[in-house]
């Protein structure tokens, strides 16, 4: 038997390259806030700096919790599943960490902390977000899993996907300039969030490598169509001449990110039945929503 917390283990108790990998993976930020505290520093800002750091880090992770299941069944790894439980509380960790350290940016004021949560609507949404991960991480365990029963804990923890929106709608919010990262965010869960909703009309829950392919271009596309006519409504002009920059590539559009970024699952659906020895569905994980 493994204690609880040697999350480096495997149910059976053996050590798992995949978990270790995972948590490499989360301590990544970790990581990289130390390379740039070290070398340049955190700038001006240092509080608010860590502040963004955590609330991306934690969105990423979110998404990241969200493309398990895809993954695992584009690559043929059902053992994958093992560690999506330790991705989404590890986005819960730095959620918190990012409230926290906004309490702290506050000077502990707790009585400010609260009214600015209630009067800007970009705080309530993040907060209810917030609200929404801790309750997913506290009814994460075996035991809760037992308690509520494997449906209904099913549905609860459906609740990833309005969250997922929810800390998309507070990035957008909060973002002043450049909204390029927070459009191929939109489009990772958009990708993330079809791939479900075509799963759950097709055979055994599997996507073929065309329709992932056809669903990674229907995605940029509403990327490229939605960024022409957010910056035209702003802006007042034509979402046409937006578009027919699509092809100056001085500036990388985010359409083109999520259009790589679906190629690239397209690619690894390839190579993965090439590696399974080109049987498409041998070795497929089973299907889980
Ligand atoms: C009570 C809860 C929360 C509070 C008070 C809060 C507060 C903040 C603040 C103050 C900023 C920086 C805004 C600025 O500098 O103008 C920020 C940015 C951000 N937050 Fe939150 N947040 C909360 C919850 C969350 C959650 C749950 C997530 C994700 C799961 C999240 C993701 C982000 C992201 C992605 C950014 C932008 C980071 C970047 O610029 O790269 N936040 N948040």
């Amino acid at each position: 038997m493994r204690s609880a917390w040697q999350i480096w283990r495997d149910r059976r108790g053996r050590i798992s390259p995949l978990r270790i990998g995972t948590l490499a993976l989360l301590l990544l930020p970790v990581a990289l806030a130390v390379y740039t505290f070290a070398t340049d520093g955190f700038g001006a800002r240092p509080l608010n700096d860590v502040i963004h750091r955590t609330g991306y880090w934690a969105l990423i992770f979110v998404l990241v919790s969200l493309a398990v299941t895809p993954l695992r069944r584009v690559l043929r790894y059902g053992s994958m599943i093992d560690v999506r439980r330790m991705v989404g509380v590890g986005a819960f960790v730095y959620a918190f960490a990012h409230i926290c350290l906004y309490v702290a940016d506050q000077s502990y004021d707790f009585a400010k902390v609260v009214s600015e949560i209630v009067l800007r609507l970009y705080l309530t949404i993040g907060f209810i977000a917030l609200l929404g991960l801790a309750v997913l991480a506290a009814t994460s365990t075996d035991a809760m899993v037992k308690r509520l029963g494997a449906l209904r804990w099913r549905r609860l923890h459906q609740a990833v996907y309005v969250i997922a929106l929810l800390a998309l709608i507070h990035y957008f919010q909060q973002t002043k300039a450049d909204l390029s990262v927070p459009i191929f965010a939109a489009g990772v869960l958009l990708w993330l969030m079809l791939y479900r909703v075509i799963a759950a009309r097709a055979e055994r829950s599997e996507l073929s490598t065309l329709a992932l392919l056809g669903l990674s271009i229907v995605v940029a596309l509403i990327i490229f169509a939605g960024e022409a006519f957010g910056i035209a409504l702003y802006y007042r002009v034509s979402p046409m001449r937006i578009l027919s920059t699509v092809f100056d590539f001085d500036v990388v559009r985010p359409g083109w990110l999520v259009l790589g970024a679906g190629l690239a699952v397209v690619i690894a659906d390839l190579a993965a039945s090439w590696w399974r020895g080109g049987g498409a569905q041998r070795g497929r994980a089973p299907a889980q929503a």
